[in-house]
């Protein structure tokens, strides 16, 4: 049985409301639901969590060592700024997607980069919640065939 964690940075919490026209208008509790009925369905776990701080975010990061075998993250404005995130992921040396809903390539070009992708498994950005499912799709067929 796998284990994975799905860590949503801030603002994601107003999801629902935040520019439905960028974000769509489904809560992060929809989306958590969505990825928690795919995973349960194949028999494994998932933790998801939501911060604003990049504090909290940090010691998730470094609380999933241990805990869960794959981390999908959409680290929000973070992705953008935080080279702390970076660290924390390059130290718990976990495998990760990074995810964004809204197209980040699409929008201002300060969105452009990430301080993860070069170090995540891969990348998913413009597809929605569907980002989410399909980075669990991936993490959970890695972890069973390798
Ligand atoms: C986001 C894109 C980021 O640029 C932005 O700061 C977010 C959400 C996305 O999911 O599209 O908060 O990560």
């Amino acid at each position: 049985m796998s284990a994975l964690l799905v860590l949503h940075g801030p603002n994601l919490n107003l999801l629902g409301t935040r520019e439905p026209e960028v974000y769509g208008s489904d809560t992060l509790e929809d989306i958590n639901q969505r990825i928690r009925e795919l995973v349960e369905s194949k028999g494994s776990s998932v933790v998801c969590e939501q911060r604003n701080g990049e504090h909290e975010l940090i010691e998730l990061i470094h609380g999933a060592r241990g805990s869960a075998d794959f981390i999908i993250i959409n680290p929000g404005a973070f992705t953008h700024t935080s080279i702390a995130i970076r660290d924390a992921l390059l130290s718990v040396a976990l495998p990760f997607v990074e995810v964004h809903l809204s197209n980040v390539h699409s929008r201002e070009d300060f969105r452009r980069h990430s301080y993860i992708s070069d170090v995540a498994v891969g990348c998913i950005t413009g597809l929605g919640y569907r980002g989410y499912l399909y980075a669990a799709r991936y993490a959970l067929d890695l972890l069973e065939t390798g």
